[in-house]
């Protein structure tokens, strides 16, 4: 028996992505599925949206898992059209027990470089769009007794990020949005979560560069984008887990969570920010000298963030050695030596770098005492 066997899943933005990944793990648990996916793209991202091809390719993937499925090309901030695609989808599968506004997009630019357009459009499709799904809904729900309803965030929704203000503004929204109908709807026996991923690998990140550019702009805000746990990217399925669980009834008595399915991006915030910040400030900036910051996993043979032009390296707390491991300035933790995670940061002076560091268990008033200014 599946975990949400004779259940009906609308799901937004699920052409491909984690919009797909979720409709292919709910069908493998018995979910029908109401797919829906604007397959055009925007003015505003620097990468294409889904197609209707990918569409298609979802279509057919939850048809080989022996599930029913209806699609429709919607643009989530069309309300009467959700609501139609909505209520065709009922009036075929019978009923609707589970909402995914997964749907969402994202620009990367400094404050400077926002423009109204970018602003506005940005807040139309994840907020406004988030808003349009729960609206298009609910009244299914209502009718069905009862449901669950998931909404994408992010880690953005839970800490600032640089460079997507607006992206990071709807993440938090939404959270207002599932934590009010959260109250709200509990006498309908309705329950509406948030899901937080970190980055994961889909379009819209390979779309977005990864953290390259952020590390030119500001190297000191790489930390920001690091996880705990030794991944740079989760896959989509990673996400869709969480979402499965939400979306069963063993999830039944919880309601106005904020999921992390964050590698531990989210509870690293606080300590390496004051490092970096604290590390920044006293670094020299003319043209023979430099800086370099950033994260090292010390798990022996993890390989960890590039620093270019890096010759030695020392982690002050004299827990971990660390060694260059190739030509690129990668560097690795010496095997047999106590793993961990280390934070780094350093100083390049001609031909030597030198880099201090602290195993990320330490206090951090010791960290900021053995920091040479
Ligand atoms: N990938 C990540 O690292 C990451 C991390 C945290 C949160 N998220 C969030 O996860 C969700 C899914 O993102 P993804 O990574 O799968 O990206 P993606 O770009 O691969 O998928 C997003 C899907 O939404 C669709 N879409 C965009 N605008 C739409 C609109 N106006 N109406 C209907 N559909 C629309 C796109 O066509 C696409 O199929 C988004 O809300 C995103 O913000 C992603």
């Amino acid at each position: 028996m599946g975990r949400v066997d004779g259940k009906v899943a609308f799901i937004t933005g699920a052409a491909r992505g984690m919009g797909r990944s979720h409709a292919l793990r709910l069908a493998e648990e018995g979910a029908d599925i109401i797919a829906i996916d604007v397959c055009a793209d925007t003015r505003i991202c620097a990468y294409p949206m889904a197609t209707e091809a990918d569409l298609s390719k979802t279509v057919s993937q939850v048809e080989a898992l022996d599930r029913r499925i209806v699609s429709s090309v919607v643009d989530v901030r069309d309300l009467e059209g959700m609501r139609k695609a909505v209520d065709e989808g009922v009036a075929t599968l019978g009923r609707l027990d589970i909402v995914v506004a997964n749907a969402g997009i994202d620009t990367l630019q400094t404050w400077a470089e926002i423009t109204p357009q970018i602003w506005q459009d940005t807040i139309d499709v994840n907020l406004t769009g988030v808003w349009n799904t729960c609206a298009a809904t609910i009244p299914s729900l209502i009718s069905a007794g009862g449901g669950s309803i998931i909404i994408t965030s992010s880690t953005a929704g839970l800490k600032g990020l640089p460079f997507n203000t607006p992206y990071v503004a709807a993440k938090f929204g939404v959270v207002g949005i599932a934590k009010s109908l959260a109250n709200e709807l509990a006498q309908h026996r309705i329950r509406v979560n948030t899901v937080h991923p970190t980055g994961t690998d889909t379009d819209m990140v390979r779309g977005l560069g990864g953290i390259a550019g952020i590390q030119e702009a500001g190297a000191h805000l790489v930390g920001l984008f690091e996880n705990s746990l030794p991944v740079e990217l989760m896959d989509p399925v990673d996400v869709s887990h969480g979402v499965l669980w939400l979306a069963s009834d063993e999830s039944r008595y919880t309601t106005g969570l904020c999921l992390t399915v964050d590698a531990g991006n989210t509870i690293r915030l606080a300590g390496r920010l004051f490092f970096l910040a604290h590390h920044d400030a006293g670094v020299d900036g003319d043209g023979e000298s430099g800086h370099v910051l950033g994260v090292v996993r010390g798990q022996p043979g993890h390989r960890g963030t590039h620093f270019p032009g890096l010759q030695e390296a020392t982690l002050v707390d004299g827990e971990h050695r660390l060694e260059r491991a190739d030509e690129q300035g990668r560097l690795r933790a010496v095997p047999g030596e106590k793993s961990g995670t280390g934070l780094v940061g350093g100083q390049r002076r001609r031909d030597r770098t030198r880099v201090y560091g602290i195993h990320a268990d330490s206090v951090l008033g010791k960290l900021l005492g053995q920091y040479p200014r």
